[in-house]
């Protein structure tokens, strides 16, 4: 049976088959269809067109979208919505006085989460996390990475990224794995970080790839966590399992950590707050594509990344939530979206192009998500009514979304 919307008013981000993302001036252009419709058969995308053009069938499942738009669900390629509890007191904590380093050098942070992980059952550590996720999906998000990183135990971690796989088989979202070890040093590793560096390599790393819990490696490549010769130590043994990285770089301080994904052929480098020159020319001469994550910036309060810079440079541009408890407890896109608009100087049309089809690349699943595309799985949010896509930015902190369809179904 086809399900075909009919009466769109705004079809948008049509691709051919096979791009994979979009790059500089190109984000400009978010190709759309106005009065269109859009045939799903089984879980993926069949057909569109202009209005004029369709001829119904026997037995198609007709939706009305009239007064309404449909664009492919967001792609948010970076996020550590697998946690326990909470981190408010440290929101609070900072609203009082306190830097998010001033909370993480006193044992607070990261930290924080991995011991309240640690003490929490991975029944308990999935609900919780199954919870965020059904929000997120009513918000439009259609296809997911999430990383390990609260674990800092081989046991937590492997806890971790089992609950990961979990969502994977329980919910329609599509879900990215990334064993992210090295977010912070643990407080009995202080003063020998090499030897927990040791412990990921010799010991998580195996047990991770033997069950096959990861699609990438990440590091948290900043002063105070993990350096650049750690970083490479972790990056060379990650090599030997075949594992693409995904870096956390220049948050907080730039000294050369994108050169080093980009020297390792990094899938993305991401946070990027703080950017040089230099780190403008490695990325370049590559295939990696840089991730802003302005809900980090928000909820922080520190620089947003220079947005205009890399894509007046030429590149291309990922948007994430980089949802976590300690600096961006909110997974919603459209916000993202609106912040990346807002903030960052970026227009509608590329914003758009970076939480869907450049998202999808990000997590590398851009040939069968991120787009409206003969042939790609029917990940679609179908919009309140408006009358054009500008208004999905435009007004900030609303739920644009009335329904998604996940794999060709809509949800419950
Ligand atoms: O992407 N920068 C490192 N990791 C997270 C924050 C994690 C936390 O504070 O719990 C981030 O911002
Ligand atoms: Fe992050």
């Amino acid at each position: 049976m086809r399900t075909v919307f009919i009466n769109i008013r705004e079809l948008i981000q049509i691709r051919p088959v096979g791009q994979k993302s979009v790059a500089g001036k190109a984000m400009k252009t978010l190709p759309k269809i106005n009065n269109a419709f859009l045939i799903v058969q089984n879980d993926c995308i069949s057909g569109f067109g202009l209005m004029t053009d369709f001829k119904a069938q026997n037995g198609d499942q007709i939706i009305d979208a009239t007064d309404r738009l449909i664009l492919p669900c967001w792609c948010d390629s970076h996020s550590h919505v697998v946690y326990a509890g909470n981190r408010s007191q440290e929101f609070v904590d900072r609203i009082n006085g306190l830097s998010y380093e001033d909370i993480a050098q006193r044992g607070g942070g990261i930290l924080n989460s991995a011991k309240t992980l640690q003490n929490t059952s991975e029944d308990d550590i999935f609900e919780q996390s199954f919870d965020r996720i059904e929000k997120l999906i009513r918000l439009g998000t259609g296809a997911l990475e999430i990383k390990s990183g609260y674990g800092l135990t081989t046991d937590a971690e492997l806890k971790m990224l089992r609950v990961i796989r979990s969502i994977g088989h329980h919910s329609e979202l599509k879900i990215k794995s990334t064993f992210l070890g090295a977010h912070a040093v643990p407080e009995q590793y202080k003063t020998n970080k090499e030897a927990y560096i040791d412990l990921i390599i010799n010991e998580m790393l195996p047990k991770i790839c033997q069950e096959n819990l990861t699609d990438f490696i990440d590091v948290f490549c900043e002063k105070g966590y993990f350096g650049l010769v750690d970083t490479k130590r972790i990056l060379t043994a990650a090599k030997n399992y075949n594992l693409q990285s995904k870096i956390h770089v220049n948050q907080f301080n730039a000294f050369g950590g994108i050169k080093l994904a980009v020297d390792f052929n990094a899938l993305t480098v991401d946070h990027l707050e703080q950017l040089e020159d230099k780190d403008i020319v490695a990325l370049k001469n590559s295939e990696t594509m840089p991730v802003a994550l302005p809900g980090c910036s928000f909820f922080l309060g520190i620089p947003y990344t220079p947005a205009r810079v890399l894509i007046n440079a030429g590149l291309p541009l990922a948007l994430a939530s980089d949802y976590n408890p300690g600096s961006s407890p909110s997974g919603n896109m459209n916000f993202v979206v609106s912040l990346a608009c807002i903030k960052m100087n970026m227009t509608p049309e590329e914003a758009i192009n970076a939480a869907s089809i450049n998202g999808a690349h990000a997590m590398g699943i851009s040939e069968q998500y991120g787009s409206i595309t003969i042939g790609k799985k029917a990940n679609l949010i179908l919009t309140k009514k408006m009358q054009s896509y500008h208004q999905i930015p435009y007004e900030f902190g609303n739920n644009p979304v009335h329904n998604v369809m996940l794999n060709g179904r809509f949800i419950e």
